[in-house]
């Protein structure tokens, strides 16, 4: 054959892999709102960036009539490519090609990428569109899945893992997600689950759709499986690509930084929180008044809500925001938003992000549900994380620090390289009016006039403790501070933390309340 029938015979068999499933199988797909697999990478990547390996891999299976099958690509494509002209590995499942499920050469293939991204230190992006381990591969498919969540585990914390979730992912196909570090969700088309309607229906005899046991929704709203969440696929990769801008490409760098701007020109910070502690406000307000340009990225938006984290710059470096959410639940930490918060400051320390806290909560939420539910164990994994991390860590008291709460929110006791206050910041045990009742209760049930004493031990215990000066008074805190100063101090703050450089006592790894 001549070089010129050569390359005609190679792009021919390009061309025959390119169909994925066939013609069908794909309008079935496009009929759901969905892209192909090869679309999906497009999409994501700069343009014309995209290389693609092991296109030619087939299958190995050889029972259950599989010998005869051709499954394109093994229902898989690996490769790598660009975005904003930086490298990256991805691969996107093809639910066309067998239901994109998992055999042993689509497994190889992705650990392949896998092994790929790890050593080249890029971020990994995996989409996932899967029917999960391949019934008919055996222990094969189930190796497969070992392989990945090994590589997943191994990665975590060196590169950035990013997971797509862009149709039904069943079984197996739901843990390599779960091991990364960010899931994107899409209403309608995204779905995770490890057992699927058909098994709980004949196990258990209920019916349930695919959408209401495990959609998009159910995963960025109750089980906080997912992180981001878009109504359709081109949101969700202007998401992916956003979230990218913010991150660094390894744990041995710094997120590339951006021109510095300032915010928006907003109300005053001071008039966003109201002077009655019970009054409810929205955090999100204090975040933009503070970032550059006002932008924010929050994660996790839907789910526990009372706590918001998320990604802004200042100064054009990113950094962490955690913060407190006062018109859920008053902002208090429970499970969830323990759970939330610890994952994000991990990260956050993993890939060298600063952390700014920004803090106004009555304390842990109480009561049998949250007792049971392990508050005491999801609430230990703020202090763990908060504790370890080694990043600059500056927190801002807007005005409630009450008991487990004013410890957790990253004080100065785990390590808060800066902590300023508001000077209507009450920090203390509980809220005057608890206090008051608990300390004083003799007094007040023995009085004359009880509920003008009451009154008055409240007003008491607030001039005594629930301000910031006690704690600025034991240095505690480093400065009470005007609202106005905020950005300001926490700008300061951040430059003097540049070269912040601890060292934590020598271990294999601690034991975190997972
Ligand atoms: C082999 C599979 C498959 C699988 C789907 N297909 N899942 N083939 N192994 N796991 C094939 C179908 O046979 C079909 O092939 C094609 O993919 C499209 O599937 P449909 O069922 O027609 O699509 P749809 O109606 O959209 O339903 C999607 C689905 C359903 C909900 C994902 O396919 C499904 O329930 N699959 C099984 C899910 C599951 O239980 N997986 C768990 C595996 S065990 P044809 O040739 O007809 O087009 C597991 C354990 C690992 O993963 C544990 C690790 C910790």
């Amino acid at each position: 054959m001549s070089l010129k029938r050569n390359i005609l015979d190679l792009r021919k068999r390009k061309e025959e892999i390119q169909k994925g499933g066939g013609e069908e199988a794909i309008e079935k797909q496009a009929q759901m709102g969905k892209l192909t697999a090869r679309e999906r990478i497009i999409s994501i990547l700069d343009e014309n960036s995209f290389h693609e390996y092991d296109m030619f891999v087939e299958h190995a299976a050889r029972d259950f009539g599989m010998e005869d099958k051709i499954l394109h690509g093994d229902g898989v494509i690996i490769g790598t490519g660009t975005i904003y002209n930086k490298p990256v590995c991805i691969f996107a499942q093809d639910f066309t090609v067998a239901g994109g499920s998992l055999g042993l050469m689509h497994a190889q293939k992705i650990t392949k990428i896998m092994d790929h991204a790890l050593k080249m230190r890029v971020p990994l992006i995996g989409i996932n569109d899967s029917g999960g381990a391949r019934i008919q591969e055996g222990v094969n498919s189930l190796a497969g899945y070992g392989e990945i969540f090994f590589r997943n585990t191994l990665a975590s914390g060196v590169i950035p893992q990013i997971s797509v979730i862009l149709g039904p992912c069943a079984g197996g196909a739901v843990y390599s997600p779960a091991l990364t570090d960010f899931v994107f969700v899409v209403e309608n088309i995204s779905k995770m689950f490890i057992t699927g309607p058909g098994v709980i229906k004949s196990v258990l005899g209920e019916d349930i759709s695919m959408e209401e046991l495990g959609g998009a929704r159910v995963h960025a709203q109750v089980t906080g499986n997912a992180h981001f969440f878009a109504k359709n696929e081109k949101e969700c990769f202007e998401q992916i690509k956003k979230l990218i801008t913010y991150i660094p490409w390894n744990n041995k760098e710094k997120a590339q930084p951006f021109p510095a701007k300032p915010p928006k020109k907003s109300k005053k910070v001071e008039r966003i929180v109201p002077t009655d502690p019970k009054i409810p406000y929205d955090m999100r307000e204090i975040i933009k008044a503070i970032t550059d340009g006002s932008e924010f990225l929050e994660i996790m938006e839907l789910f526990a809500p009372n706590i918001i984290i998320g990604f802004g710059r200042m100064d054009g470096e990113t950094v962490g925001f955690v913060a407190n959410q006062p018109m859920v639940l008053a902002g208090v930490l429970d499970t969830d938003s323990s759970d939330k918060a610890a994952r994000f400051i991990r990260y956050c320390d993993a890939f060298n992000i600063p952390i700014v806290t920004l803090e106004d909560l009555p304390g842990y939420l109480p009561g049998v549900d949250q007792e049971h539910a392990g508050v005491i164990r999801h609430g230990a994994k703020i202090l763990y994380a908060y504790s370890e991390a080694t990043v600059p860590k500056i927190t801002v008291i807007l005005r409630k620090a009450y008991g487990g709460g004013y410890i957790a929110m990253n004080s100065r006791h785990l390590r808060a390289d800066f902590v300023f206050a508001w000077p209507a910041a009450e920090i203390a045990v509980m809220g005057p009016e608890g206090a008051a009742n608990i300390v004083f209760r003799k007094e007040i049930m023995e009085a004359e006039d009880p509920e003008a004493m009451r009154l008055q031990k409240i007003q008491e215990y607030k001039e005594k403790f629930a301000n910031p000066y006690v704690a600025a008074a034991k240095g505690y805190i480093d400065e009470v501070i005007e609202p106005e100063e905020t950005r300001s101090r926490i700008l300061h703050a951040l430059k003097v933390s540049k070269n912040k450089n601890i060292s934590m006592p020598v271990k294999k790894h601690g034991i975190p309340p997972f």
